[in-house]
């Protein structure tokens, strides 16, 4: 697992067609964080790549989470398909002339992260009346149907920080995506503009290139990015890094670990030290580092909570119901 702040998902499109098994391990091995994998009608784009078969066989390749882009006029016919081949998250055009809301609900009921690109030319405020439908947010920066082209850096500072807006309704967790050009001439910018995933397509699959060093090397560059252009100097918080929200007997804990997860931040509950035979077992509740602000602002301090209750008084600090 990587750890600090952006993402790296691999788009195969540009890799060799006639290997895509190979393509995906090859993508793993390199330490990308996911594959993306993008889905052109002919109609939508003016091109064609694979489909929801051609997925579906790549599942049992690797174990990186699968994005689907879908560049096609119409998923809402389609994407059962993509659901059943074993997507993590589901991402399609706004542009499209079908309704948008039925897909992004069926894709969210089936569990999975939905999506919503748009175009260069796309106003983001097309988003809004999806806002709070959606787990994604991809922001194209070239004219979608062909990797290798040139990245363009004004739809990018002109949309990415605008773009959190529609994801920041998930107290943890929204993404905003950015593809199209990402490589290491442009991985600092975009990680400047807050993206959290970074697509790169033909900037990994250059003949007798070192795969893995492409990805630590836009990885890295955007986190510097990160760090400077939004973040005051400080190293971005690791995705992946957990920290202790509470300890709290298990019967407060069990009931805050499910209002949690509710509200869409995924808490560890696991046991503590100490005595247990009352059945009040001492258990710490953990969560992402990178949800904690978001989890205090909403849940207070349930340390101090418990405590003040204990002794009788009022529950001090920002409580639950004062919402
Ligand atoms: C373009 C696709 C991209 C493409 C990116 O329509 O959506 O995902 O593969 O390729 P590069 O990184 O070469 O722009
Ligand atoms: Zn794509």
């Amino acid at each position: 697992m990587a750890t600090g702040r952006a993402r790296v998902a691999a788009s195969i499109l540009d890799a060799d067609l006639g290997n895509l098994a190979h393509a995906v391990t090859r993508a793993e091995r390199a330490r990308a964080d996911r594959i993306h994998l993008d889905v052109m009608d002919g109609h939508f784009v003016p091109n064609l790549s694979f489909g929801a078969r051609t997925i579906r066989a790549l599942r049992r390749r690797t174990r990186l989470p699968f994005d689907a882009h879908l560049m096609i006029e119409e998923p809402g016919r389609y994407v059962d398909e993509f659901l059943d081949a074993g997507c993590d998250s589901i991402t399609f055009h706004v542009e499209i002339d079908e309704a948008i809301a039925p897909t992004l609900e069926r894709i969210r009921a089936a569990g999975r992260m939905a999506g919503l690109a748009v175009r260069p030319k796309t106003a983001l405020s097309a988003l809004d009346p999806y806002r709070a439908l959606l787990d994604i947010v991809l922001v194209m920066t070239v004219e979608p149907g062909f990797g290798g082209q040139a990245f363009m850096r004004d739809v990018a500072a002109d949309k990415l920080q605008a773009a959190r807006a529609y994801v920041s309704h998930r107290l943890h967790g929204g993404e905003v995506h950015v593809d199209g050009g990402v490589n290491r001439e442009s991985a600092e910018f975009v990680g400047s503009q807050g993206a959290d995933v970074l697509v790169v397509g033909s900037a990994l699959w250059v003949p007798r290139h070192d795969m893995g060093r492409e990805v630590r090397l836009v990885r890295a560059l955007a986190d510097e990015g990160f760090q400077y252009g939004l973040n005051d100097g400080r190293p971005p918080t690791p995705r992946d890094a957990m920290v202790t929200f509470a300890n709290l007997p298990r019967s407060l804990a069990a009931p805050l670990a499910d209002e949690m997860d509710a509200a869409g931040i995924p808490v560890l509950l696991l046991r503590g030290d100490g005595p247990g035979d009352d059945g009040d077992a001492p258990y710490v509740v953990l969560i992402p580092a990178t949800a904690e602000d978001a989890a205090r602002e909403r849940f207070g301090d349930p340390v101090m909570d418990a405590e003040a209750t204990r002794a009788g008084a009022p529950r001090g600090g920002r409580r639950r119901d004062d919402r």
